[in-house]
């Protein structure tokens, strides 16, 4: 007899170089060679960028994992009654430990599959394991790589009905281009009928978000991950930067409505980097972006995610209005509920 213990009910799969249009180490060469030069979200994600991150979920002023835990905590149960599938894939899974939330409700209705995407596979593993440990009958395929490469594994190898979920307001941590690169890619994979879940921190004061995005007296969480990108680079392509060199800091920029987290030269800097075979030159005062927040208007996000065949379906806001988790239908022939008003809730 077979059998179905949680070790049989999880898969990690390398999607690496699959639907990779551009090879890693070209994305980040193009990155180091922006003005100003900066880091793709996905580099700072090794085993220790990660366990930072985690870290920097449980800071004090960090007001977006336990905001968005609390919508889900409340709001599970009739969000996964909407997402009319069996599967959810889930985009930058990371802990996945809010995401259980929904998969416990979804589990109990009708859902078996979940298949999260991350470039972190022992975060891939670890979270896959205690997920398949805790909710009976589970089945985790999680996808080693980046999303675009695991959205088309998906329809390469997984089509049919399928819900995508994007949480932590990871969204926000790609430019314009870049996400509707990305919601190109998601309405593609989902086909008509398929449900989009996307949470967002919305914009807020300059002084709240350049307190909730530094570490507070007594913590280096966010300091250490950013600095982790430099290790990082040093690590992988034989660079040589000096951490002590640079100095991690957030700032809020209202034109773009963006929290941009840097590292900024404490005097000229002037870096090979051999693996890539560029050299990375930063004056004194002058930085490298490692980390790009955008803070939405939540009729900006409605706007951007409908330009690519979406319907909003509903969204739940936390009272104050920080943030926000969205519903979207992809319209097409299965469903014609995608003209049905959205509805708004609101909850503490
Ligand atoms: C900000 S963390 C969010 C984790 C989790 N969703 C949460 O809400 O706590 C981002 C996660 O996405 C992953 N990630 C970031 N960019 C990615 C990309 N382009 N492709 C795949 N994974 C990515 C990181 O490894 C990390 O686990």
């Amino acid at each position: 007899m077979t059998s179905h213990g949680p070790e049989d009910r999880l898969r990690v799969i390398p999607v690496a170089d699959r639907g990779d249009t551009v090879p890693r180490d070209v994305v980040v060469r193009d990155h180091l060679q922006d003005t100003p030069p900066r880091l793709p979200p996905w580099l700072g994600y090794d085993a220790v960028g990660s366990r930072l991150f985690e870290q920097i979920t449980e800071l004090p002023t960090y007001h977006l994992t336990r905001v968005e835990r609390a919508l889900l905590e409340r709001h599970a149960p009739e969000i996964a009654g909407l997402l009319d599938c069996e599967r959810i894939a889930e985009l930058g899974s990371g802990s996945a430990k809010k995401t259980r939330l929904l998969l416990e409700s979804h589990l109990r209705l009708r859902g078996t599959g979940y298949l999260p995407i991350d470039v972190d596979r022992d975060m891939l593993r670890s979270s896959g394991a205690a997920l398949c440990a805790e909710l009976d009958g589970l089945e985790v395929t999680g996808l080693w790589g980046r999303y675009e490469a695991g959205l088309d594994w998906l329809r390469t190898h997984a089509p049919g009905p399928l819900a995508v979920v994007f949480l932590g307001s990871g969204f926000g941590n790609a430019t314009r281009r870049e996400r509707d690169g990305l919601l190109g890619e998601i309405a593609r994979t989902l086909g008509p009928g398929g449900s989009f879940l996307v949470s967002a921190d919305l914009d807020k004061s300059r002084e709240e978000l350049e307190t909730c995005y530094n570490d507070p007296a007594g913590h280096s969480a966010f300091a250490d991950f950013r600095l982790n990108h430099l290790t990082r680079l040093n690590d992988l392509y034989g660079a040589d930067f000096v951490l002590a060199d640079f100095v991690p800091e957030a700032h809020y920029n209202a034109a773009t409505s963006t929290v941009e987290g840097v590292l900024r030269a404490r005097s000229d800097q002037e870096v090979p980097v051999p693996g890539l075979g560029i050299t990375l030159r930063v004056p004194r005062g002058r930085f490298l972006n490692v980390g790009y927040s955008v803070k939405f208007d939540d009729r900006r996000l409605v706007g951007e995610v409908e330009a690519h065949g979406f319907g909003l379906r509903a969204r739940w806001l936390d009272d104050d209005a920080r943030y926000g988790l969205f519903l979207f239908r992809r319209r097409g022939d299965r469903v014609n509920g995608a003209t049905r008003r959205a509805v708004t809730h609101r909850t503490r």
